[in-house]
């Protein structure tokens, strides 16, 4: 983390989990626990139908509601398809943008992607948008040249004082779900780069205020070692957001 140059922030992502009826609870266990946090914003990405209850159970929190996807379209004929507009209206700050699983099981690509990307920016929205390599492509040696193209192609004709607002989460997909982590070391290394990338498309300047996250298999057990590192500034933090208190020991260690 650096916070002098950049913000810290915890997103929970709740995936296909829980229903609108849960909110309330999680809600109350999580605002109770929640309240002394200062030093970083925290979200949590809760499925669209749930986002109404998430914004009321939230409310006078420091928690804002994120949604999990998003149409690359403002409006129109796309049936099923929930745009910017509609989720900024019911209520949501945040959206994630090409999570590995839409990637995988939605067919997904980087020209998607970067199609989303406009689409939250244009609809008022502070996207996290993810990138991460596969197994294979690691064991390939690939990784950064994976990483690099997806950032770049997510970042195509985004203007510099968009690009500055957008959080980057580094989600290796190897390490999503499976209790894999990379190591605090590995991760630093992608973050890093990553944020090389977004220098070499912009400046310093914008690369040193660009907030990147990493995710997967990050818990209470692994947080504060992944969050010392200089180049994570959070985490996206699935299967442990699903329990408020495990949630808060992850936000707990970026609020030192
Ligand atoms: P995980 O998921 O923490 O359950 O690995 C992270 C994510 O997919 O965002």
């Amino acid at each position: 983390m650096n916070r002098k140059y950049r913000k810290t922030v915890i997103a929970g992502n709740w995936k296909m989990n829980l229903l609108p009826s849960d909110v309330k609870a999680y809600g109350e266990a999580l605002r109770q626990r929640a309240g002394k946090v200062k030093f970083c914003d925290l979200v949590v990405c809760v499925p669209a139908v749930s986002i109404p209850a998430a914004v009321k159970a939230f409310r006078d929190t420091r928690i804002a509601v994120g949604a999990q996807d998003l149409s690359e379209h403002a409006s129109g004929a796309y049936t099923g398809e929930v745009s910017a507009a509609q989720l900024k209206d019911a209520g949501a700050k945040y959206v994630i943008v090409g999570h590995s699983e839409r990637r995988t099981y939605h067919g997904e690509t980087n020209e998607t992607v970067n199609a989303k990307l406009h689409a939250s920016i244009d609809g008022g929205l502070t996207p996290i948008v993810c990138v991460g390599e596969t197994q294979a492509q690691r064991d390939m040696g690939i990784s950064k040249d994976i990483i690099r193209a997806q950032v770049k192609t997510a970042f195509y004709k985004i203007p510099a004082d968009r690009a500055r607002k957008i959080i980057i989460a580094y989600e290796p997909v190897w390490a999503i779900g499976t209790g894999l982590t990379a190591t605090p070391a590995e991760a630093q290394e992608i973050c890093s780069e990553i944020r090389a990338v977004i220098r070499s498309l912009y400046d310093a300047r914008i690369a040193r205020a660009v907030t990147i996250l990493y995710g997967g298999s990050m818990n209470p057990a692994n947080a504060a070692e992944l969050l010392a590192q200089p180049d994570i500034d959070g985490g996206l933090i699935g299967g442990a957001s699903l329990d408020a208190g495990k949630f808060v020991q992850v936000i707990n260690a970026a609020n030192q």
